[in-house]
């Protein structure tokens, strides 16, 4: 459609069987889109993939997950942070997903991303400090530990399923491996399920 003349079409030297082709270049959008799509790769990964909280589709579909449920809760009233109510929202999975965003909203900057411990113990050994049993998670998230080192998260959650929530949440990441396993503190203690 253009009005300059057709150029005279290129032949490439080589000929296979007989076979000759034209030397067309690439036509100019197509090259830029390829490098486009190069420079732009990158920049997705470097977005996407290197492990900053919230931003994967898959912590984006958990905080959703997390905010759905927590609508919910009149469903289930004011859970009791007791044994019975750990074990059992241990395997719910959609409440989990509230626990989960509670810890990763929370709790990351000492205990880190997996459980692995910082300046907070690894919460995925067998070794514990102030715990025993599964409900001892949930008093120590209440009423935090060794002066505040740990904080208190009682007056800090906007409703107290949180706390049992994120305490059934933790008690899952106990046997689970962190990529940076801090080294382990306290004492060893029975599985949850042991009474
Ligand atoms: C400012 C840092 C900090 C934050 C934030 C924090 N923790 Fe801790 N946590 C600690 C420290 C330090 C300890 C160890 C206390 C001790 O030495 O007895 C601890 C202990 C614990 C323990 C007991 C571990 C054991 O071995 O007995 C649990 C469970 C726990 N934290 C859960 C949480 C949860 C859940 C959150 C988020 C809601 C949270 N922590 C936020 C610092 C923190």
């Amino acid at each position: 459609m253009s009005s300059e003349p057709a150029a005279e079409p290129v032949l490439t030297d080589h000929s296979y069987d007989g076979i000759q082709e034209y030397d067309n270049p690439l036509p100019g959008w197509w090259k830029f889109l390829f490098w486009c799509s190069i420079f732009f790769a990158p920049l997705y990964l470097m977005y996407y993939h290197t492990g900053v909280q919230g931003r994967s589709i898959e912590d984006k579909y958990g905080q959703e997950m997390a905010d759905i449920f927590e609508l919910r809760y009149q469903e289930i009233g004011v859970l009791e942070p007791d044994r019975e109510t750990l074990l059992e929202y241990m395997d719910k999975e959609g409440w989990l997903a509230v626990g989960e965003t509670v810890y990763n909203s929370n709790c990351i900057s000492c205990h880190g991303a997996d459980g692995g411990g910082l300046v907070g113990p690894n919460l995925t050994d067998d070794h514990w400090k102030n715990v025993r049993k599964v409900e001892d998670i949930a008093t120590v998230i209440q009423d935090g530990a060794a002066n505040g080192a740990m904080p208190a998260w009682k007056t800090r959650m906007s409703h107290p399923n949180q706390i049992v929530l994120v305490a059934a949440y933790v008690a899952t990441l106990r046997g689970t491996t962190p990529a940076k396993p801090k080294e382990k503190e306290g004492n060893p203690i029975p599985p949850w399920s042991n009474e």
